[in-house]
């Protein structure tokens, strides 16, 4: 084997950032944009005005990639406002924004809907301007998707060679010292994860099937942010061998109300924004959900077996899926403003997944808790409750 580092020009050519390659008009039709291309104005501004030491090759200082996960402050007298994006301890940005430049790969592990893969795509946009170097893990994900791949017709007809290689997501972060994303890490099979651990240490990857060029060396800013579901802890356990190599970043679930009200006012301004509609969702009716969720959550938290529970992690992503739903649900059936019933009726449709568990633990739940905030505070709580019993009434038919 041959130990040579592989200049650039002769490495499969690594496909151009979308956030540059993209056209005006390809981002208009784009169902959703990554955070680069959205964001492409804030961080740019931000570049202009760092005057911060940047790690690596990274397109901002740790102080500005902060600046643009958690928003600007009055203190640091920029221009323009920086909206907050993710919403969280700021240690725990900073944890992560440090890992990053560190010998160690990130690891973002929580619950499901805690913003793991929000985050871990805030940071590749904002560190590399790329988040889309992404291998998603399953069961099914192979070392090939890791490393690299054969194409195989080129294989034919012209042998195996670098024009005949297709990179990994991994691999070309690699190539340019971007950061990489490795999603659901813990889906992976075993030997699956392994092949991840020589991209962290040696932070090369061998290709033995070449003789010559057959090393590609990770350049300066390379690193990788995996997530992990902390659901699927014993699915497939990491290897020590592999925790050794990453710092663990836990995320919690959002239970501070107004941080909570925040990410779900950002998402829903986002929302609107993206369907181009207008559709008024009044503070009440927000504190109805906000507190409903709470109210599940303890409850939850009390129950003493799984049966007692919703198979939901009650997060804040599911609070943001059910006013989305409610809002959807809203505009294409003929509602300017969002109601209580219609509320209802979407956080019954989301959260109950077991059929007959999570219905009658939502049952039991609407007539202990719900009914309650009904009888004191009236108004739009007695709509809420109406719109939750009818729509489990149709479920249990
Ligand atoms: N703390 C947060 N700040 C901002 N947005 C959040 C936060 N938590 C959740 N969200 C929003 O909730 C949605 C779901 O989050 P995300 O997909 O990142 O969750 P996840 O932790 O990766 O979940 P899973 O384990 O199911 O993959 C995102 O669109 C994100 O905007
Ligand atoms: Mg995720």
């Amino acid at each position: 084997m041959h130990y040579i580092y592989l200049p650039e020009k002769v490495m499969p050519k690594p496909k151009s950032s979308p956030a540059t390659s993209t056209t005006k008009q390809a981002t208009t039709i784009m169902l959703r944009q990554p955070a680069e291309m959205k964001y492409q104005e804030e961080l740019a501004y931000l570049a202009t005005v760092d005057q911060g030491a940047r790690p690596f090759s990274w397109r901002l200082s740790p102080q500005m990639v902060r600046t643009f996960v958690l928003g600007s402050t009055p203190g640091q007298k920029l221009d323009r406002q920086i909206e907050q994006k993710w919403y969280g301890d700021s240690a725990i940005a900073e944890r992560a924004i440090v890992t990053l430049a560190s010998d160690r790969g990130l690891l973002l592990i929580g619950d499901p809907g805690t913003g793991k893969s929000w985050l871990a795509e805030l940071l590749a946009a904002a560190i590399s301007g790329n988040s889309t170097y992404v291998v998603q893990g399953t069961a099914g994900t192979t070392e090939d998707q890791i490393k690299y791949s054969w194409n195989v017709a080129m294989v034919i007809a012209t042998g195996q060679s670098l024009d005949s290689l297709i990179p990994s997501p991994l691999m070309t972060a690699m190539q340019i010292g971007a950061m990489g994303r490795f999603e659901e890490l813990t889906r992976c099979t075993s030997d699956v994860q392994d092949a991840l651990i020589s991209i962290l240490s040696e932070k090369y990857i061998a290709i033995p099937e070449l003789k010559v060029d057959n090393i590609v060396f990770a350049h300066p800013g390379f690193n990788v942010i995996a997530t992990a579901n902390s659901r699927d802890r014993g699915v497939n356990e990491l290897s020590s061998a592999l925790k050794r190599r990453f710092n663990f970043v836990h995320m919690p679930i959002v239970t501070n109300k107004k941080q909570e009200k925040e990410i779900i006012l950002f998402r829903t301004k986002e929302l609107l924004n993206r369907h181009g509609f207008e559709v008024e969702v009044p503070p009440t009716l927000l504190d109805v959900l906000l507190q409903t969720f709470a109210d599940l959550r303890e409850a939850s938290a009390a129950a003493s077996s799984e049966d007692q529970r919703l198979e939901s992690a009650l997060s804040t992503a599911e609070q943001i899926g059910v006013l989305e739903d409610a809002i959807l649900h809203s505009r294409y059936f003929g509602e300017t403003t969002l109601e209580a019933g219609t509320l209802a009726r979407s956080l019954v449709g989301t959260l109950v997944r077991r059929l007959p568990e999570d219905i009658s633990v939502m049952n039991q739940f609407w007539h202990a808790v719900v009914e309650q905030h009904a009888q004191k505070q009236k108004g739009e709580w007695e709509t809420f409750l109406e719109g939750g019993k009818a729509a489990m009434g149709v479920m249990k038919k």
